[in-house]
């Protein structure tokens, strides 16, 4: 089985899937890592040489290439869920999480960074906030559990999500 973390950016899905995978034994897979090593360039330089439609192509060979394989914590770029055969591929292919967060809590986290593409505009929290607002409901319907990662710390979230996935007695 593969457990694949879904949800917005800088929701923690690469620091909890790191956790997880560990104490799964699983292999650690990026999809965001395997595009950019499958197009020989930066995400950035995707979006501005070639235009986020072929990004969005981009994305959804790396989901369905890693999706063949087994025993895999996939964490997956915060737009995956926007094609419907991303979002039926995900739910078929593994134990899905949602790791969900606020607005507020995107903008303290990645009002830092410049390397994320659709927030390099005039207005990043509200650009947060419409995009949260539009996808919610598309990550709800991926996601077979829903996480809550607002002032928690990554191995707090990597227990609750262990906690579901071992069976009790292992
Ligand atoms: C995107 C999220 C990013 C990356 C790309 C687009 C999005 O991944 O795939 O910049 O549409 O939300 P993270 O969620 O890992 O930051």
């Amino acid at each position: 089985m593969n457990v694949i973390l879904i949800g917005f950016m800088g929701a923690g899905k690469t620091t909890v899937g790191h956790l997880v995978a560990a104490r799964l034994g699983f292999r650690f897979v990026d999809t965001d890592d395997r595009i950019e090593a499958d197009a020989g360039k930066s995400i950035p330089e995707i979006f501005a040489d070639d235009g986020e439609p072929r990004f969005r192509e981009l994305e959804s060979a790396a989901l369905h290439d890693t999706l063949r394989g087994d025993e895999q914590v996939i964490s997956t770029g915060g737009g995956i869920i926007l094609d419907v055969e991303n979002r039926k591929a995900i739910r078929a292919g593994g134990y899905c999480v949602w790791m969900a967060v606020t607005p507020e809590t995107v903008w303290e986290r990645v009002s830092g960074e410049h390397h994320r593409p659709l927030l390099q505009n005039g207005d990043p929290p509200g650009t947060i906030r419409r995009l949260l607002e539009d996808r919610e409901p598309l990550y709800r319907e991926t996601a077979h559990l829903e996480i809550r990662t607002d002032h928690r710390r990554p191995a707090e979230i990597a227990d609750e999500i262990l906690a579901v996935i071992l069976p009790v007695d292992a």
